[in-house]
């Protein structure tokens, strides 16, 4: 937990941006496996954890904006709690450690909130992505549960986006400790993978790393030699000497605190001659990301300007032909990148992408385009000092999207598909780091950066 200061200072900061109305924050609670008792590693919700600090099941909370005050809600454990859980921080002291003075039982939330309905007092709540919560919001307010979603307040959705955007030096640290768990899941595969093993041995290498240093998983591993699947989470398959792995995965600290990266390796410890066509072209466009990252530059810009660096080195090769800025205008090149450039990262590995994706990524001034491809960019607008970003281009290839694309002739006039048969076993490749915008420019998270160059992936792996 941070300092008792950072969540005063933090809810002060939020307090001063609304006039009037109460803010309710729900926090968390346990979610069951296959019985009620039996649940999933506790995960609070972020914005809980981002003003209220307090890391366990079933709390609540309210800001009171007219009369100035705030309350925690959550219940204090009975005797019953202490046999199973032995014993347990008050909830006074769970409220003191956050600077709250006002903690009561679940049950005065009930109260407060009927009170404030009966009023006609503005509730701001958050969008709601769990269905107990959802099932509560809907008693407290007495609206329909399918409706509680319209009723969500986008000047509290505004409010919060523009604090957590903005990384502050405690979460920085943390973020780092995270890349550096990352580290060292990424550079586990690169020293274990060798033909014959089974993806899952090298998945569940790595998830465990996570666990030996008091985190967790950021999402699932994504662990496959079908590098084409975008979010392949199927570790079933026997490594082959021919063929690309790709590793998708970070690392929570154990303040909630994320990491996300990427890296593709040749399974045999030695790039052919067509992976690393494949490799450099994307590595171009990873380290073209790093180069031009920096404040008041629109990401999106830097997503069309590295659209632009995989097309020119697919042409190169005669995948692609034309004009490059042609193809790029007409969404030529999302045949090989269906996907955007990256995100914003932070408590969450999609930082708040609850709170909605475009609220997070785009702004008046940059909208999401409709395009195939670009459309699917999560983070456009432009960038501040202190936002953290991943940096994650990537070149596949897709059998199905493929032959859609060809039997449609979609954008016929850049694809040379004779020559995009000869590269489908490449499969393809993604590289994804973690960034952090600074004053001028924007640096790596993590102590050392994974190995990334063809030259450094293919020494590791010889150890
Ligand atoms: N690294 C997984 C994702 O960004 O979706
Ligand atoms: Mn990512």
């Amino acid at each position: 937990m941070f300092d008792t200061k950072v969540y005063v200072e933090r809810r002060n900061r939020l307090r001063k941006m609304f006039r009037t109305g109460l803010l309710l924050f729900t926090g968390n609670g346990e979610s069951p496996m296959n019985y009620p008792s039996n649940a999933y590693k506790f995960r609070q919700d972020s914005t809980f954890l981002y003003y209220w600090g307090i890391n366990y099941p079933d709390c609540a909370a309210v800001m009171d904006i007219d009369k100035d005050t705030e309350y925690l809600y959550v219940n204090d454990v009975d005797i019953d709690d202490i046999i199973w859980m032995g014993p347990q921080e008050s909830v006074k002291e769970k409220g003191a450690r956050v600077g709250v003075h006002s903690v009561c039982p679940l049950k005065d939330l009930f109260t407060s909130i009927n009170n404030a309905v009966r009023l006609g007092r503005k509730i701001h709540f958050l969008p709601q992505y769990r269905q107990d919560n959802t099932e509560m919001l809907s008693t407290l307010l007495g609206i329909k549960s399918k409706h509680i979603k319209n009723y969500v307040s986008q000047k509290f959705i505004k409010a919060v986006v523009d604090m957590r955007s903005v990384k502050d030096e405690y979460e920085i640290e943390e973020i780092e400790k995270a890349c550096n768990i990352g580290y060292k899941m990424h550079t586990t595969v690169m020293k274990m993978c060798k033909p014959g093993l089974m993806e899952y041995e090298l998945a569940g290498a790595i998830e465990g790393i996570t666990i030996a240093n008091s985190g967790y998983i950021s999402f699932p591993v994504i662990l496959s030699q079908n590098v084409h699947i975008l979010h392949n989470h199927d570790h079933s398959q026997k490594l082959a000497a021919n063929r690309m792995l790709i590793t998708d995965a970070g690392a929570e600290n154990e303040m909630n605190y994320c990491s996300d990266f990427t890296r593709t390796i040749p399974v045999s410890g030695k790039f052919t001659q067509k992976q690393k066509d494949i490799y450099n072209i994307v590595l171009e466009a990873n380290n073209k990301t790093i180069e031009l990252a920096k404040p008041d530059v629109s990401y999106k810009s830097i997503h069309l300007e590295i659209a632009k660096i995989i097309t020119h080195g697919l042409c190169n090769l005669g995948i692609m032909r034309g004009n490059v800025d042609e193809a790029v205008e007409n969404g030529a090149h999302a045949l090989f990148l269906p996907h955007g450039l990256g995100h914003m990262m932070g408590l969450d590995v999609h930082d708040m992408e609850n709170l909605g994706e475009n609220y997070v990524g785009y702004d008046d001034e940059i909208i999401r385009s409709d395009q195939f491809g670009t459309s699917s960019l999560r983070m456009g607008r432009r960038l501040q000092k202190n936002f953290v970003i991943t940096d994650e281009p990537g070149i596949y290839f897709i059998p199905e999207l493929i032959a859609k694309w060809k039997s449609e002739k979609i954008n016929m006039e850049f694809i040379n598909y004779d020559k995009v048969n000869e590269y489908m076993d490449v499969s393809g490749v993604r590289i994804e780091d973690d960034l952090l915008i600074t004053e001028n420019g924007c640096r790596l998270l993590g102590k050392k950066r994974i190995p990334v160059t063809v030259e450094e992936i293919e020494e590791i792996m010889k150890k």
